[in-house]
C-alpha cells in the first residue's frame, strides 16, 4: 500500500492494533459465522420465499421479505465496518442505494416537517425532493461545500448529507453539522457511498444514519444492486425496516451474498484504488487543458483540510473539465483502458461526461473519472495518451 493511500498522518485514526484488528483483518472476516465442522466459511445464498414455520410464528426468519439468513450475515459485515466494537447499530440492506436512500427519508419525515438535502447531490436527490414535497414535506437544499447546510437548518426534522458529493466532490464537516441539527432536534443522515466505511464512517462523526448505494466501492464489480442503512437510533431503525417490509424493496440472496463475498477484498480495492485515484490527478494537474480538477486527496482540494480530518481514505473518483463537450466526447472515446459507463468504485476503470444526463450543474466538458485497479503507470499513461491524441 503506497503511504499516500491511507489517511494515517494528520487525520482520522487507520483503525490499527491500538483500536482492535486492523481493516483488512476486520474487512476478511467481516460477518463471518462461527465456524461450523463441514460447512462453508461463508454460507451460500439461502433461496427462501417462506421457511418453515409451524404454530406460533415467530422469527428469525418466517417470511423472505422480512428476513433472511444470507442478509444477517451480510448486515452483520456491513455493521461491523461501519461500526467496529459498537452494539448499539442496526444495519439493514436494500434493493439498492436509492432504497436505502428512501426508506430513511420517507420513513422518518411526516407532511408538515422540513428535510435540509445537498443542491448537489446525487441526481436522484431532485426526484426524491420532487416526492417528499407531493406529500407535504418541505424541502431546502444547499450546496455541501463550506457547510452551506448549516444556514437553512432551523426547524428542520432531518439533515442529509452527502460528503463527498457526487460529482463535485466537495466535503463538508459531518461533525459540526450533525452538532448543529442535534442542538435543533434533526436527525442527520450521511450518505456514504463515495467513502465506503473504510474511507470514513459517519456514525463516529456524530450522524444518526449512514446510508449507502453498495452498487459501488463497496462491492467494486459492477455486478450488483445494494443499498444500506446503519443505524444508532433504534426507534427511528424500527421505522426504517418496517419501510422495508411494506415497499419490499429487498436484495435478492444472490446479490447478497455476492456482496459480502466482495466485502472480503475491500481494503485491498480501496487502497489500489484510492492510491491510483491520487496519482491520476497528480498526472491531470500539470495539463494545461484540464481545469476545476478535483480529488479531496490532493494537498491543494478546496476539500482537503476537512478531508484529512474526517476521512480515512479519499475515494477512487476524481472530476475534472475539459474546454467543450467535443474535446471531452472524444478524449473518452480515445481511451483504452478505461470503459465509458456511469457508476462508479469498480475494479475496472470507468468515465463519462456527466453533463450527457441533464442533471448535474456541471460544464459541457465535465468528466467524472472513477479509477478502477488497474496498474497505475498503465492507467496514468493511458490517460496522458488520450489527451495528447485528442488535442486541438
Ligand atoms: C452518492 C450516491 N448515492 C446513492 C446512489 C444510488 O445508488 P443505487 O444506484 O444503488 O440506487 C448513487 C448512485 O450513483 C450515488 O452516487
Amino acid at each position: 500500500m503506497s503511504d499516500s493511500a491511507t489517511n494515517d498522518g494528520d487525520g482520522a485514526a487507520t483503525g490499527g492494533p491500538a483500536s482492535g484488528p486492523g481493516e483488512g483483518t476486520r474487512a476478511v472476516r467481516a460477518g463471518l459465522p462461527e465456524p461450523v465442522k463441514h460447512e462453508p466459511t461463508l454460507p451460500g445464498p439461502v433461496f427462501a420465499a417462506h421457511f418453515h414455520l409451524p404454530g406460533d410464528p415467530t422469527g428469525p426468519y418466517t417470511y423472505g421479505r422480512d428476513e433472511n439468513p444470507t442478509w444477517t450475515h451480510l448486515e452483520r459485515a456491513i455493521g461491523e465496518l461501519e461500526a467496529p466494537g459498537r452494539t448499539d447499530v442496526e444495519t439493514l440492506v436494500f434493493a439498492s442505494g436509492m432504497a436505502a436512500i428512501s426508506s430513511v427519508l420517507f420513513s422518518q419525515l411526516r407532511a408538515g416537517d422540513t428535510a435540509v438535502l445537498p443542491d448537489d447531490g446525487y441526481q436522484a436527490l431532485p426526484l426524491v425532493r420532487a416526492q417528499l414535497e407531493a406529500y407535504g414535506i418541505e424541502v431546502r437544499t444547499a450546496p455541501t461545500g463550506r457547510d452551506a447546510q448549516l444556514d437553512v437548518l432551523d426547524g428542520a426534522k432531518l439533515l442529509w448529507i452527502e460528503t463527498p458529493s457526487n460529482p463535485g466532490l466537495d466535503v463538508c464537516d459531518v461533525q459540526r453539522l450533525a452538532e448543529a441539527a442535534h442542538a435543533r432536534g434533526a436527525l442527520v443522515a450521511v450518505d456514504n457511498t463515495l467513502a465506503t466505511p473504510l474511507g470514513q464512517r459517519p456514525l463516529e462523526l456524530g450522524a444518526d444514519f449512514s446510508v449507502a448505494s453498495g452498487t459501488k466501492q463497496l462491492t467494486g464489480h459492477g455486478d450488483v444492486l445494494l443499498g444500506y442503512v446503519a443505524g444508532r437510533d433504534a426507534e427511528a431503525m424500527t421505522a426504517v425496516r418496517r419501510w422495508r417490509k411494506i415497499v419490499g424493496a429487498i436484495p435478492g440472496p444472490m446479490e447478497a451474498w455476492l456482496a459480502h463475498r466482495s466485502i472480503a477484498t475491500l481494503q485491498l480495492r480501496v487502497d489500489r484504488q484510492d492510491a491510483t485515484a491520487l496519482k491520476v490527478a497528480e498526472a491531470l494537474r500539470g495539463r494545461p487543458e484540464v481545469t476545476g480538477l478535483r480529488y479531496p486527496g490532493l494537498p491543494e482540494d478546496p476539500s482537503h483540510k476537512i478531508a484529512s480530518q474526517q476521512m480515512r481514505r479519499y475515494g477512487s473518483v476524481v472530476s475534472f473539465t475539459l474546454p467543450s463537450r467535443a474535446r471531452a466526447d472524444r478524449f473518452l472515446d480515445a481511451l483504452h483502458l478505461v470503459e465509458g459507463a456511469t457508476s462508479f468504485g469498480g475494479v475496472r476503470s470507468t468515465a463519462e461526461r456527466r453533463g450527457r444526463w441533464g442533471g448535474d450543474a456541471v460544464p459541457e466538458g465535465f468528466i467524472r473519472l472513477s479509477v478502477g485497479a488497474e496498474d497505475p503507470d498503465d492507467l496514468v499513461a493511458d490517460l496522458l495518451r488520450a489527451l495528447d491524441e485528442t488535442a486541438g
